[in-house]
């Protein structure tokens, strides 16, 4: 059986709302067509990635003016991804002005499209909870995870036009998460080893992503303390592999069902994380940039750089990258004013590894992010040292890595 339409989401592909809205039915339509889907589900929030000027180009932006100019608005509520500039403080982190006006006109394209212009990969920070079984269609990858495993959110992982596409018409097509076959558990993996820091759960989960690919992982001895730890896992098991949803035992809404895993599910054991941090390092030693808020920081996130730095300066640049209204936040705590006084940064609305970071001569970055580790060399072409948050400041302060 395919594809069922409301008479309402008919009269809508039949261009009854005008060009821009028949396109947008005609994506939504047509991912559902692919994955075989039965029928449409109503979206609650949208997250829109391909938000850098760097990715879009100069074709992107176009693309985004003309869906704009057919009259599209989106329907619920939609933030952006990261761009590659903090859109306020551009300048004095020494990006070039060609750039960030093309950045800025990319912004301009999607506020006109209805979009709340708030660029992070941490919605769920900033005010967008979706509920348990609540369908949304979010596109950043550890968004995506966040969203469905630690808020029982549905939402697959959407492309840039796709989500765009469901923001305009306030729907997106019910498969793969949004159905409940899906949601059950594929890779039991089993922790015997400590995982402590938030370094320690992102080397987990570039170590499980690498196994799971997109499976689903049901996760078995792991002691959570922060939300934080599982920010930090999510967004390495979606980079180093695609999930886009796990389990943990005693900690997420959905491990305690009692059919949460899949019949032939298959086991994975770790006792070691060593072998992440080896191949998430380089062996550079001059650090030029300490990089932390992959995905963006939370206060207590920010807070605790703050404490470490006790009031040192840096040697290198240090950039804590983070909501627009998380900055703000740290700026009435005072945080920033404390970042910037030992010679560092709270950056907003971006991310390292879609910014032109070649524009600023940097060669090397210390973070303790398993996602920022595993995309910089590829992304921005430069050299990591990946470790905890203590190591990352030190070397900061000091200006090299020490092991
Ligand atoms: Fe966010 Fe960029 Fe990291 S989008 S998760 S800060 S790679």
């Amino acid at each position: 059986m395919g594809l069922e339409l409301s008479a309402e989401e008919q009269r809508w592909l039949a261009g009854g709302l005008g060009p821009g809205v028949r396109k947008a039915m005609e994506i939504v339509v047509a991912l559902g067509q692919i994955y075989g889907a039965r029928r449409l589900v109503p979206v609650s929030s949208v997250q829109v990635a391909g938000v850098s000027y760097r990715n879009l180009g100069q074709a992107g932006l176009e693309f985004l003016r003309e869906w704009a100019a057919q009259d599209a608005r989106v329907r619920v509520p939609t933030t952006l991804n990261p761009a590659g500039i903090d859109l306020q403080a551009w300048q004095a982190l020494g990006f070039s002005e060609g750039f960030a006006q093309g950045q800025l006109a990319v912004i301009e394209a999607y506020r006109r499209l209805g979009v709340h212009t708030t660029c992070t990969c941490t919605p769920y920070l900033v005010g967008t909870l979706p509920g348990l079984g609540e369908h949304v269609a979010w596109a950043e990858s550890s968004a995506v995870s966040y969203a469905n495993s630690i808020l029982g959110a549905r939402t697959n992982r959407e492309g840039g036009p796709g989500a765009l596409a469901a923001a305009i018409v306030g729907r997106t097509a019910a498969y793969g998460l949004h159905l409940d076959e899906n949601r059950h558990a594929t890779l039991r993996v089993i922790v015997r080893c400590p995982v402590r820091t938030p370094s320690d759960f992102g080397a987990l989960g570039y170590l499980v992503g690498k196994v799971a690919r997109d499976r689903v992982p049901y996760f078995l001895g792991l002691d959570v303390g922060q939300r934080d730890a599982l920010k930090a896992l999510g967004a390495a098991m979606a980079a180093s592999g695609a999930v886009a949803l796990y389990h943990v035992a005693g900690i997420t809404p959905e491990a305690e069902q009692p059919d949460v895993l899949a019949p032939g599910h298959e086991t994975l054991i770790v006792d070691d994380l060593r072998p992440a941090y080896a191949a998430l390092n380089s062996t550079a030693r001059e650090i030029d940039l300490a990089w932390f808020g992959c995905p963006h920081a939370s206060l207590p996130e920010i807070e605790q750089v703050v404490r470490l730095l006790a009031g040192r300066r840096v040697k290198s640049a240090l950039w804590i990258t983070a909501a627009r209204e998380v900055r703000e936040h740290a700026q009435a705590e005072g945080l920033v004013a404390a970042v910037e006084a030992s010679g560092g940064r709270v950056v907003a609305d971006m991310c390292a590894v879609v910014a032109p970071m070649q524009e600023l001569g940097l060669r090397t970055v210390a973070t303790p992010s398993a996602k920022g580790a595993t995309y910089l060399p590829s992304h921005a072409g430069l050299l990591v040292r990946y470790g905890t948050v203590e190591q990352c400041v030190e070397a900061a302060v000091s200006g090299v890595w020490e092991d």
